[in-house]
């Protein structure tokens, strides 16, 4: 594996080389912070960086698209990939180390082994994308070994992803601290997302009634309303007119959990998911004390 020199960021392809320079970093005392991406990197994950480089002395950041969370059917071909400016942005945060490995390196010939995390991988993304979390989860597993990190920082956007990565850490004993930070929005409350830049303009205008939607459960709910069904039924109505929205499910969860609450008690995750035209998008919420 070639080892790609940069003025500030180390660039590495080689998992094994990636391993060695946290270890030789931990040995001399430093603590490693390390965010896992598919790059074509937003705020959103420059905010995962942020607070690494906050609580850690050094930053890694992984840019991989991992084939096995993507169905035939969806976008790992066009998914975008733009690793140059992906690096200077890196550069510019300070972060220390990139893992850009090859697939060939992360999946070599015969390789059979899979993460199944279980039932908080079925419900919700797990039924529209059957083997998207086992991909996920097996992946994240693979860069853990590979960057044996003290913490890893996910994102509240993809909020079943960072319950299946909590429970996979916690089921499988693996040494890492998953710390899990806020959605970082456009000025008109979208959520950030590499997916965004497949909306045509007028997809993009109506895009904002997911986060209208989580922003009217929020109101209903400070406002004494208590019923699940209520709140899906009025975020559905709000949508309704929006023809470039076609609403997959509305899910009110349990916080820290996947389970759905008929009535709202102490906190609740407000989660959506939608097409907007062919765009397949996902956000939430948490709202209540
Ligand atoms: P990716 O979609 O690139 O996201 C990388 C991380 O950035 C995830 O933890 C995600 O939740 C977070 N993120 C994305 N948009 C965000 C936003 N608007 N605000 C805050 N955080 C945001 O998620 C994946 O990649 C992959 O599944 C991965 C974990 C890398 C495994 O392949």
């Amino acid at each position: 594996m070639t080892e790609i020199k940069s003025s500030i960021t180390r660039v590495e392809t080689c998992a094994a080389k990636v391993r060695e320079a946290v270890r030789v970093a931990q040995r001399a005392g430093e603590t490693v912070g390390f965010v896992p991406t598919m790059g074509a990197l937003h705020e959103g994950h420059l905010s995962l960086v942020e607070a690494a480089l906050a609580e850690c002395d050094k930053t890694v950041v992984s840019i991989f698209v991992n084939p096995t969370q993507f169905a035939p059917s969806e976008d790992l071909e066009s998914y975008p990939r733009m690793f140059d400016r992906d690096l200077e942005l890196l550069q510019q945060r300070g972060c220390w180390l990139v893992f850009a490995p090859p697939v060939e390196e992360m999946y070599h010939p015969g390789h059979e082994t899979s993460v199944d995390v279980g039932s908080v991988a079925l419900p919700w993304e797990g039924a529209s994308r059957p083997a998207h979390f086992g991909g996920v989860a097996t992946i994240v597993l693979k860069l853990f070994q590979m960057v044996p990190a003290e913490r890893a920082y996910f994102g509240q956007k993809d909020y079943q992803q960072s319950v299946v990565i909590k429970q996979m850490v916690a089921d499988l004993n693996v040494p890492i601290e998953i710390r899990v930070c806020p959605i970082v929005r456009e000025s008109d409350g979208l959520a950030m997302s590499s997916r965004n830049t497949y909306l045509s303009p007028e997809e993009r205008k109506q895009a904002s009634g997911l986060w209208q939607s989580l922003k009217l459960a929020e109101a209903l709910h400070t406002a004494g309303e208590s019923s699940a069904a209520v709140i899906k039924e009025k975020m559905k109505q709000l949508l309704a007119p929006a023809r470039h929205i076609d609403v997959e499910y509305i899910a009110l969860l349990r916080v820290g959990t996947v389970c759905e609450v008929e009535t709202l008690v102490g906190k609740t995750v407000v989660a959506i998911a939608a097409r907007v035209g062919q765009t397949r998008l996902i956000d939430n919420h948490t709202i209540g004390k």
